[in-house]
């Protein structure tokens, strides 16, 4: 359905963002300003008992700064009540005294025949359940109880059977006047291709309906009891109601309990789901028989911000991880992470809650692996890496992979990340072989700067050069910071990762920085550093440098490399925010795009010379960098 322009706008003004929440929570009155439209309250996503939620009637946004909830007002409907996006607009316009527009009538058809569907499902649902109850249903209900499923939990799961009969339960459906077609298109019966009577899909079968995030029954799961049948379970084809890559088992429920503080499990299988809830795990979720997919994986964030993955032991769930790693990188971001737990081989969650109880759970919750882990595992598990030529693949491998990922921050850390355990895996640190800086000042007391392995070429974390200032501020800075390193090689260590990260355009700085983190002398270099030495622009005294506390000269530098990356990220930023600008009109976009303006200009004084005020200016910087940050919230994702 569309609306007209300007609707959400006017919506969002009308009724206070504090309103809303206001509903869910109960604001710190000392922290919040009631006047100014300014809430603090302890965060509905996660557990916490301090305020750490804000909430801006001005901006109508919400932002917890403990787990990066975020958003507006129908946000905050969709992810605390399980909305989908137009009823939370339709629940905004009642509140608001706003008529919604008139339905466009090829989506008011669409959505009466979901509705029908749902009468089918639901009550096919209840037939299932009822079923369970007759004596028809004795087996299946002491394969339940094998399967250590109690009455308790077999009411919670609404699980039902589905006797042999091809046709009775269409009968029964048909009987409460649903006709044969709206039974088939639900996915509850199926047509022969000889065009013959309709016939039960699940026949002889436990049944697990399936549920959306409404509480909605778009589907059913049902698994043989025989272990010949031909398939062990059964699922509802595709159908207008039931969209496999857009929904997971238990998803209504798992929401709430990762409300409560649970964590978001991810696991395989409709058993696993009940047995980790069963076991106290209630934030479980699971695929509905298909690979898990992007789709599935943005759902799974708006519930949580680090999704736990739980797939089984064997070769099937560890090939699935995989996979799983692959699709998730050009996702992956601040709010968007996945942890990883590895389950003894040939288990799965339901198995090893059975075997070792939820206590063995928990443990491997707790040593839930992340992403950057499976990753370098993926691609260095049982490998050599004995010749110049493997090592370079590998680095190959993890840069291509490492490049995937959109948010610069993120690939940043991966990229520190895989350089640790890179440098783990190559040995020893390469030391300093003459243990003195080359250009001119002796090095401090034995302190080599760890290298990055055996004068292997360093790991380069970004993939493209990040955007320079047009009027060369930022050239300013990347030169200052040339110079004192060059001429402080013994604070070399303490920088080394931010130093990397320059990537310098001139060719001559470039190779001055390379020398720098190689230990070399090129006579590039050498001419790059006489120039920067000579650069009156840089206000920077090279016996000054030189004579100062190396304490002072790191604070400095650290002081540079904020304003350097500040400036760099912001103008990534905004590039990627004018790209955006043209493709959709997001309402947060102006305001965002104004933010990143604002801090890049911040960034790129170089008001360099007053090292008196260097840490208030710095407390200033990183205010001005966290603003920058927190401009990211508004950028919603996609929706789809
Ligand atoms: P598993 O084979 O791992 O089953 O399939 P499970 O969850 O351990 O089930 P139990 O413990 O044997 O009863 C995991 C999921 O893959 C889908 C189902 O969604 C199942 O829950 N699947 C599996 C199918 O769709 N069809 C199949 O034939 C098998
Ligand atoms: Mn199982």
């Amino acid at each position: 359905m569309s609306l007209p322009p300007g609707f959400l706008d006017e919506l969002r003004a009308r009724v206070p963002i504090s309103r809303v929440i206001g509903r869910k929570v109960v604001w710190d009155q000392r922290k919040s300003n009631q006047a100014r439209g300014d809430w603090w309250s302890p965060c509905p996503f996660h557990q916490e008992k301090t305020a750490s939620f804000h909430c801006d009637d001005q901006k109508g946004f919400y932002y917890c700064f403990g787990c990066h909830a975020k958003g507006d007002a129908l946000t905050f409907l969709r992810e605390a009540d399980g909305m989908e996006f137009m009823e939370a607009v339709k629940h905004l316009a009642a509140e608001a005294g706003m008529t919604m527009p008139e339905q466009d009538p090829r989506e008011r058809q669409r959505s009466d025949r979901r509705g029908e569907l749902l009468e089918v499902t639901e009550a096919a649902c209840r037939w299932f359940r009822l079923q369970i109850q007759t004596g028809a249903a004795a087996e299946a209900r002491d394969y339940l109880a094998r399967r250590g499923l109690d009455r308790a939990a077999q009411d919670r799961f609404e699980i039902g059977f589905a006797p042999g009969s091809r046709t009775a339960l269409i009968q029964a459906l048909r009987e409460k006047g649903f006709d044969e077609a709206r039974i088939v298109e639900a996915g509850i019966a199926a047509r022969p291709d000889d065009g013959g009577a309709a016939y039960s899909r699940f026949r002889d079968r436990i049944i697990f309906p399936i549920r959306d995030g409404r509480d909605r029954c778009i589907g059913f799961g049902g698994r043989a009891m025989d272990p010949n049948a031909r398939a062990k379970y059964l699922n509802s084809p595709e159908n207008p109601l039931f969209d496999k890559g857009r929904n997971l088992y238990n998803i209504g429920p798992a929401r709430s309990a990762v409300a409560k503080g649970q964590p978001l499990i991810v696991a395989e299988g409709y058993m696993d789901v009940i047995a980790l809830a069963v076991a106290g795990f209630e934030g479980a979720v699971a695929p509905l028989g298909t690979a898990i997919t992007e789709d599935q994986l943005r759902l799974m964030w708006r519930v949580s911000p680090e999704p736990v993955i739980a797939l089984d032991g064997d070769t099937a769930g560890q090939r699935a991880a995989q996979r799983l790693i692959d699709l998730a990188l050009p996702l992956t971001g601040p709010g968007q992470a996945l942890r990883f737990v590895l389950l003894p081989a040939g288990q799965d969650p339901d198995d090893l809650i059975k075997s070792a109880g939820p206590g063995a759970m928990a443990a491997l919750l707790k040593q839930a692996r992340p992403l950057v882990d499976l990753l370098w595992t993926r691609e260095t598990e049982g490998q050599r890496f004995d010749s110049p030529e493997r090592k370079a693949a590998l680095d190959r491998r993890l840069q291509d992979a490492i490049a995937k990922i959109p948010d610069e921050l993120t690939r940043r850390h991966y990229s520190d990340e895989i350089r640790r355990k890179r440098r783990d895996l190559f040995g020893g640190d390469w030391q300093r072989r003459d243990g003195k800086g080359r250009h001119g000042r002796n090095a401090g007391a034995g302190k080599a700067p760890a290298r990055s392995g055996n004068g292997m070429p360093s790991f380069t974390p970004l993939p493209t050069a990040p955007p320079d200032g047009p009027d060369g501020a930022g050239s300013f800075l990347e030169g200052a910071c040339l110079l004192i390193c060059a001429l402080r090689t013994e604070l070399l260590a303490s920088v080394e990762t931010r130093l990397e990260r320059l990537l310098p355009r001139d060719s001559g700085r470039a190779a001055l920085l390379h020398d720098l983190l190689t230990g070399t002398d090129s006579d590039a270099g050498r001419r790059a550093l006489e120039t920067l030495r000579a650069d009156a622009h840089l206000g920077l005294t090279p016996n000054l440098i030189e004579s100062q506390e190396a304490e002072n000269v790191l604070a400095i530098l650290g002081n540079l490399f904020d304003r350097l990356e500040a400036q760099r990220a912001a103008g990534a930023e905004l590039a990627r925010a004018e790209a955006e600008i043209q493709g959709e009109a997001d309402e947060g976009l102006t305001w965002r795009m104004q933010q990143i303006t604002r801090a890049r200009h911040r960034a790129e004084r170089p008001d360099m010379e007053d090292t008196g005020d260097l840490n208030e200016d710095r407390d200033a910087l990183s205010a001005q960098l966290e603003q920058f940050l927190s401009g990211q919230i508004w950028r919603k994702p996609p929706r789809g």
